[in-house]
């Protein structure tokens, strides 16, 4: 087995994102661009990762910790090219990896198969591989020069010649090197160029000096698409929902429309569960097998048991717990709420920091007041309960199993197991008053002649 380390360049500032969040978290399908390139640097089985960020970069080194805890932050504290970012990370080249790879932050769509397969010619002998595309419009990258199959030299656009840059097969960033070899090839890198930048690109000249030879792997544009602004942010964004989209109807999934889906990059879905159409699943949803999801419902955070029910019109938020056969029908938030199986709330409620017990019914226009303007409560109902329409559960407040409550009910104090409380004032009827009144009206204000 060899051992893996992956840099990951990182200290872009993304002036062209007109953002005042670095570029690299910036997410696509709900996830920092950088922790899916940190995810597939992950997959590929990476020993170590070392990820490089700009100066006062602390956000992006949190993310890279929360999503990678094993990884090393290093700070490139002047931009001066791609190999002087790479070198920033010395002390991890120093310890010496069989294979390194080198990744961008905002090349968000690379997969780790494709990082194995950049990895494959260095175990033959080869110092370099780099990833090359053909993009419909090569300008501004690199050209990948080749004699025969062999790379001899990458050409950066301002440095090329009229010959070079008719080259179609470009540089799209990844790069393999020899972790024996590469701080010696990276060392001898300097910045005799046109933006008088040290280059990554000139590692395949440099081995070529020291009679190593690099090699090209060839991946689909769509793969190594790069993010510099908002346009290919919403680019990036396009292709990877086709690709979850598609891993979600490959794995059993019915989306009756799926270009009109989307979804995270960790939406996770059981078998023969069905999706209608403007469906939007944010981070952290889970959905269990048989469940449906009913046309324009939005989920975030959310846990949807078994042959459960959610929608039309739907929103559950983060913490929302569904059982198995839960029905949370149109017009209906759930947050912060665990709703054991049979629960219905079928109409119009909020249901915010609550426990229901199983086979509960909730009536339409049902609130859950969890909020007095200082803190929240919690309210917690029973199983076989019968919530009746229109009803106010000011929290904190306990409503037991199988008790009945009134339409309309302000529910204020517990409500003890099969009790029936009624938490409104009585209804009055006065016999012949609206008559009287009437008549009363339209005589005085009947329209004077
Ligand atoms: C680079 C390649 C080019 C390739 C293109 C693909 C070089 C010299 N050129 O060009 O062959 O076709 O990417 O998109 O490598 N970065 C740092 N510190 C630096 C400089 C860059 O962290 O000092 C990071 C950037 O944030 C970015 C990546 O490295 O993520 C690439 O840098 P960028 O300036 O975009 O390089 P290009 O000119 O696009
Ligand atoms: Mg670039």
């Amino acid at each position: 087995m060899r051992q893996l380390l992956v840099i990951v360049l990182a200290a872009g500032e993304g002036t062209r994102m007109l953002s005042s969040l670095p570029k690299v978290l910036h997410a696509v399908a709900g996830r920092p661009m950088v922790s899916h390139v940190l995810d597939a640097a992950l997959a590929a089985g990476a020993a170590k990762i070392a990820v490089v960020v700009g100066p006062d970069h602390d956000k992006v080194a949190a993310e890279v910790r929360r999503v990678a805890p094993d990884a090393e932050v290093f700070v490139q504290s002047e931009r001066r090219g791609t190999a002087h970012a790479v070198l920033a990370a010395r002390s991890a080249l120093e310890r010496g990896y069989d294979d390194v790879v080198v990744m961008y932050g905002d090349t968000p769509l690379v997969r780790p198969e494709t990082i194995g397969a950049l990895r494959g010619p260095l175990a033959g002998g080869a110092a370099v591989t780099v990833l090359g595309f053909r993009p419909d419009n090569p300008f501004g990258y690199g050209r990948l020069v080749t004699q025969g199959g062999a790379l001899v030299a990458i050409r950066e656009e301002k440095d090329a010649s009229e010959a070079e840059r008719a080259i179609g097969l470009c540089n799209a960033g990844l790069m393999a090197l020899d972790g024996r070899a590469a701080l010696d090839i990276l060392d001898r890198i300097g910045d005799a160029n046109a933006k008088k930048e040290f280059y990554l690109t000139d590692a395949v000249e440099v081995a070529r000096g020291l009679g190593r030879a690099s090699m090209v792997h060839e991946a689909a544009a769509e793969e190594v698409v790069g993010v510099n602004s908002r346009a290919q942010l919403a680019e990036a964004e396009a292709i990877l929902q086709g690709r979850l989209r598609r891993r979600a109807l490959d794995g059993g999934v019915t989306l009756v429309a799926p270009e009109t889906v989307f979804l995270s990059a960790d939406t996770s879905f059981g078998r023969d569960v069905i999706v209608e159409p403007n469906v939007v699943f944010g981070a952290g949803v889970r959905v269990e097998d048989g469940a449906t999801i009913r046309a324009f419902s939005h989920l975030e955070g959310a846990h949807v048991g078994a042959g459960a029910i959610v929608g039309p019109f739907a929103r559950l938020r983060p913490g929302a717990e569904l059982g198995q056969g839960v029905h949370v029908g149109n017009f209906v938030e759930i947050k912060a709420s665990d709703l054991a199986p049979g629960v219905k709330v079928n109409h119009l409620s909020y249901v915010g920091d609550t426990s229901v017990g199983a086979n509960t019914n909730i009536g339409a226009g049902t609130i859950t007041c969890n909020y007095d303007g200082f803190r929240k409560h919690r309210t917690t109902i029973g199983a076989n309960a019968f919530v009746g329409t229109n009803s106010l559960l000011v929290a904190p407040v306990t409503v037991g199993d199988g008790a009945y409550l009134g339409t309309g009910s302000v529910i204020t104090e517990d409500v003890p197991a099969d009790a029936l409380a009624i938490g409104r004032a009585r209804q009055v009827n006065k016999p012949g008053l609206a008559a009287r009144l009437r008549a009363k009206l339209s005589a005085g204000l009947a329209p004077k002649k």
